[in-house]
Parts: structure tokens; C-alpha cells; sequence
């Protein structure tokens, strides 16, 4: 696991193959083996193979999503306020670890945020996304989950550039490392 972590980055150009069903099959289950508070899995989740709707998605924003045009596979991760008052954390928790198996399968993604965006002036991102994939109300898009065979590599994060001074040690104040 930590040497997944050590590779993870980004992913966010992918070749034109599609992916093969059996790791679709394997992303799906581990999304619906996230754990969730009290076991309440506020979630749903829209899996996007149709090349139309991808292209339609990829212009939920107006920046930081127009990758998604050309990847295979969105994910779209929803949550239901009436079943749980913390459904973004169990949404969050089931886009890493999606992106996580992803990766562990040669596969790169990239996550997209929809909560709290804008689609334009008028609209929302989530409400651009409600109507086009037919959402109800009052289920919220918390993010999207762009996957695909990766056509660039990326550098890993050196050891070195890791943020330590944010971790503390007892006390807000004190640093973990001098
Ligand atoms: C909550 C969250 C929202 C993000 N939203 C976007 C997004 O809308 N578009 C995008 O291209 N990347 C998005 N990202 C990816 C981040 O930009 C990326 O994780 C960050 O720059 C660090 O790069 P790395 O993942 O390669 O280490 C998001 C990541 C997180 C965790």
C-alpha cells in the first residue's frame, strides 16, 4: 500500500483503449466496499462508459475537467443528504479508494470536484450533471472520477518534498520533527 501511495499521482491523459469489464467489475466492488459512518452508504454511484455523455460531463466546468473528453471511464459519485449528514466523507472515502485500486490495476484517474462549483454563471456543476443524468433531488454530485490507461507517466513526490512541518507533535504548536 505504501508504495502505491509512494507512485500515486494524478492522472490525467489516458490512451484510447477502453477498459476491460473485469476491472470495471473490480473498481465497482471496491467502491461498495468503502466503509461508511454507521454503515449508512449514503452513496450512489454512476458508472460512464457511453462516449457521448463523457463529452457532455467533460464541460461540467469551466476548468478542471475537460480532460474527462478523453477517458473511457467517469465515475460519478453521488450522495443522499436524508440518509446521512456526513455523506460527503463517505463519498470522499469511496473516490480514494476507487482512485487507489485504479492504480493498483496499471490504471490512472483523476478526480473531478462537483460540490460547491460552478458550471457557469447560471447554473451549478451539480445541477448541470442532475439534468443531464436524470438525478433526483435532493441527491448531490460530489465528484467525478476520471479513470483510463495512462499515456503519460508521472514523477512520484520525492520523500523529500513532503509538507512534515504539518505534522504536529502533542500540541498544535510543537512540530513531530525539529
Ligand atoms: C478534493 C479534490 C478535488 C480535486 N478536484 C480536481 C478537479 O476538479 N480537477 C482536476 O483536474 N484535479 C482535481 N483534483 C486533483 C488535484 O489537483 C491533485 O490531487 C493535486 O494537484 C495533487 O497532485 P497529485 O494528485 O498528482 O499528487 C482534486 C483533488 C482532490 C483531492
Amino acid at each position: 500500500m505504501i508504495e502505491l501511495l509512494r507512485k500515486r499521482r494524478s492522472i490525467r491523459s489516458y490512451t484510447t483503449d477502453s477498459i476491460e469489464p473485469e476491472m470495471v467489475r473490480t473498481l465497482v466492488e471496491a467502491l461498495l466496499r468503502a466503509p461508511t459512518s454507521r454503515n449508512l452508504k449514503p452513496w450512489s454511484f454512476i458508472v460512464v462508459e457511453d462516449r457521448d455523455l463523457l463529452g457532455k460531463l467533460s464541460e461540467s466546468k469551466e476548468h478542471g475537467s475537460s480532460f474527462l473528453r478523453r477517458a473511457p471511464l467517469g465515475i460519478v459519485i453521488c450522495g443522499d443528504p436524508r440518509v446521512s449528514d456526513v455523506w460527503t466523507e463517505d463519498c470522499s472515502i469511496a473516490a480514494i479508494l476507487v482512485q487507489t485500486v485504479a492504480q493498483s490495476l496499471g490504471l490512472g484517474s483523476c478526480w473531478i470536484q462537483i460540490r460547491q462549483r460552478r458550471h457557469d454563471e447560471n447554473s451549478t456543476a451539480d445541477n448541470y450533471i442532475r439534468d443531464l443524468l436524470g438525478i433526483p433531488e435532493p441527491v448531490q454530485v460530489e465528484c467525478i472520477i476520471a479513470i483510463g490507461h495512462p499515456s503519460i507517466a508521472r514523477e512520484p513526490v520525492p520523500a523529500s518534498e513532503l509538507d512534515y512541518h504539518k505534522v504536529k507533535r502533542n500540541r498544535f504548536s510543537d512540530p513531530w520533527q525539529e
